[in-house]
This record gives structure tokens, C-alpha cells and sequence, in this order.
């Protein structure tokens, strides 16, 4: 049996089943992100995993434990939100020290504790300082210390760095990656932003319309997607209806759909020869320059648009009006149905 068993579970508010039958098991010492559309249900489901809501249904093993009928408090799962919920009127070490304090720990231990937590975030000078004098990101290191110092058996994070900029997000990411490492946390990271899912994982599940789509290991999840949904959902990509595709006859799919990530079509000069791939002639309709790639729109002879996406160089550049080749490998052709 796995560290968290999560069976089949189902939650309906009013007239709406927000979460249907949702199932996921999760080993010790594995930081499992889900990644999910805006609505979806991963909110209601962490607060049904922390107990601060029930399921009508369901069940929920921890270390062999069936902890659905628990409170929050007797859980020993720890839960970090999307907007800071520090208590104002308390200084930095009282924050991170509250949890051991509720417990009644002796005060000495309380005292090296923090300490220890103050120096995993890095942030020993600011002991004294109260919430609303440290920036988002302080604040949110503060969090993830108050939650970590009673030594949660599990540890959830519900977007907890989605109101931060792209800099302080990746510098975030990097410290929870290494103290997930360095303590063997285990911890499930919610998420919609796709880089992050990708980042920090070591499984990832799609959560659609209040269940599990698919899960796996971020390269396995996008590069074999098994429905058209996880497909677009984790990176941009082509779907093209497979009898609309006649240039790619013979080695088109055997499915309704043929599925191209966007960075997959390359483009190469008109007249290019590549006896083993498919090979479009297309017109730029579009190309936007994004810094380290450049955007192109394509559309060929038969009337078929497609995305594509390659890094910038000096050297190739193709501009709105030119007649070049879309090469398309036989091996990043995907088959999906719907
Ligand atoms: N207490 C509640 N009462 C009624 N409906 C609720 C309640 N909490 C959530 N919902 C509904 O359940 C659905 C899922 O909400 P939830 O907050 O779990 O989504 P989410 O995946 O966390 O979305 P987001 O990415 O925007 O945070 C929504 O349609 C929401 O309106
Ligand atoms: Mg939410």
C-alpha cells in the first residue's frame, strides 16, 4: 500500500459535483504536483485532504491509517494557502513557532526550532520583524517554515507562489525543490502554471473537471499524452483531424487525430529534402518574435493552419510572406482519438 491513498473520492456542492471520484497514491518522500484548469476542484480537494472540508464519499489512508473522519488538527498534514495567512500581530519567530507552541513544547526547544527553521528560509535577520514589513516572497518562506516546524507527515501547497513574479517564483521553486530534498518531504504542489508543474514534480497528475486525467513523470505526460485535454492542456500543440493530414499519408496515426507539439514543426528553406519526414509547404502568415523563440503561424496549399515554435538564431529567420518547409519527424506524431 502507498504512503497516501486517496479512493474514489466525491464532493457536490448544491447541484454541483465538483469533485468526482478522485483517486491518486503518492509514495514517502515524493513531491507529486496537480495541475489543474482554474475550477477544476484542486482547492476543495486540499481542503478535503487537510480536513477542513469532508467528502459525501470516499476515503483517505495515511500510512495505513484511514484518516477521513479526522479532524484537521489530528492529521499531521500541513497545508501552505495561495495568499499569505500569516497572523499579523506576530513577529516572524512567532509565526513559525505558533505550531510547537500550540503543542506545548518546552521552550527551549521551541527557541532552536525556529532557529533551525529561520536558517532553512534564510531569513535569521528578520526574526523580529512583523508580516506586513517582508515582501511576498518573505512572507511566503515564512509560511512554508510555520507549516514545516511541526514536521507535517504530508505537506500541501495550493499555489502558493502564484501571486509572486516569474524571478522570485524560480528562486522559490529551487528552495522548496532542495528542502523537499533535504528532509524527504512528502508533499503535493498545486498548481496551473505549466513551467512549475514541469519543474517540480516528480509525478505529475492532470486533474480535469474534479478527477485525474492522466499521471506520470512530467516528460512521459507530455510527450505521451493519452487525450487530446492533456495534450493542450500541458504545452501548446497542433490537432489536426487525421483526414485532413493527407500530406503526412503513410504515416499518419492510426487514431481520429494527429497531435504536433508547436516546437516540433521546424522550418527550413522552400525546396528542403528529407526523404524519412513529413514535409508541408507552408506560407508564414505570422511570425512574433518571444525573445528566445519566435511564433510562427502556417498555412498550406490545402488550407491547414499550424503553430510552430523555434528558438531564435541569427540565422534563421523566416518573416510574414515567405514559402518554406514545415518538417514534421515521424516520431513527434502523436495519435490521439477523442
Ligand atoms: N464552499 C463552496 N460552496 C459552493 N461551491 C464551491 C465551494 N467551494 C468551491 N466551490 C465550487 O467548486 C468548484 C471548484 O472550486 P475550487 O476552488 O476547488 O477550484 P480550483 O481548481 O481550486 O480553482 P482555482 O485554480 O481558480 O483556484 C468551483 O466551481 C467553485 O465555484
Ligand atoms: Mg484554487
Amino acid at each position: 500500500m502507498s504512503y497516501l491513498n486517496i479512493e474514489n473520492l466525491e464532493k457536490t456542492y448544491g447541484k454541483e459535483k465538483v469533485i468526482k471520484g478522485f483517486s491518486l497514491q503518492l509514495e514517502q518522500g515524493e513531491l507529486a504536483v496537480i495541475i489543474g484548469a482554474s475550477g477544476c476542484g484542486k482547492t476543495t480537494l486540499m481542503r478535503i485532504l487537510v480536513g477542513l472540508e469532508y467528502a459525501d464519499s470516499g476515503k483517505l489512508l495515511l500510512n495505513g491509517k484511514d484518516i477521513s473522519d479526522l479532524k484537521p488538527g489530528q492529521r499531521e498534514i500541513g497545508m501552505i494557502f495561495q495568499k499569505y495567512s500569516l497572523f499579523p500581530n506576530m513577529t516572524v519567530r512567532e509565526n513559525i513557532a505558533y505550531g510547537l507552541r500550540v503543542k506545548k513544547c518546552p521552550k527551549k526547544e521551541i527557541f532552536e526550532k525556529t532557529d533551525e527553521m529561520l536558517e532553512m528560509i534564510h531569513l535569521t535577520e528578520k526574526a523580529d520583524a512583523y508580516p506586513s514589513t517582508l515582501s511576498g516572497g518573505q512572507q511566503q518562506r515564512v509560511a512554508f517554515a510555520r507549516a514545516m516546524i511541526v514536521r507535517p507527515q504530508i505537506l500541501l501547497l495550493d499555489e502558493p507562489f502564484s501571486a509572486l513574479d516569474t524571478e522570485l517564483k524560480k528562486e522559490l521553486r529551487e528552495e522548496l525543490k532542495r528542502i523537499q530534498r533535504e528532509t524527504g518531504l512528502t508533499a503535493i504542489f498545486v498548481t496551473h502554471d505549466r513551467e512549475e508543474a514541469m519543474v517540480l514534480a516528480n509525478r505529475l497528475f492532470i486533474m480535469h473537471d474534479g478527477k485525474i486525467e492522466q499521471c506520470g513523470k512530467p516528460w512521459d505526460v507530455y510527450n505521451n499524452p493519452k487525450t487530446l485535454y492533456v495534450a493542450s492542456f500541458i504545452g501548446a500543440c497542433n490537432i489536426i483531424p487525421t483526414e485532413q493530414f493527407k500530406e503526412a499519408a503513410g504515416i499518419s496515426p492510426k487514431a481520429e487525430y494527429a497531435v504536433i507539439r508547436n516546437e516540433k514543426i521546424l522550418l527550413k528553406e522552400k525546396g528542403y529534402s528529407n526523404p524519412k519526414a513529413v514535409l508541408i509547404p507552408v506560407t508564414v502568415s505570422d511570425a512574433v518574435f518571444c525573445g528566445k523563440t519566435v511564433k510562427y503561424t502556417l498555412s498550406s496549399a490545402s488550407g491547414m493552419i499550424l503553430k510552430a515554435e523555434m528558438p531564435s538564431q541569427e540565422d534563421v529567420h523566416f518573416q510574414k510572406g515567405d514559402n518554406v518547409t514545415a518538417e514534421i519527424k515521424k516520431e513527434n506524431v502523436i495519435g490521439l482519438n477523442h
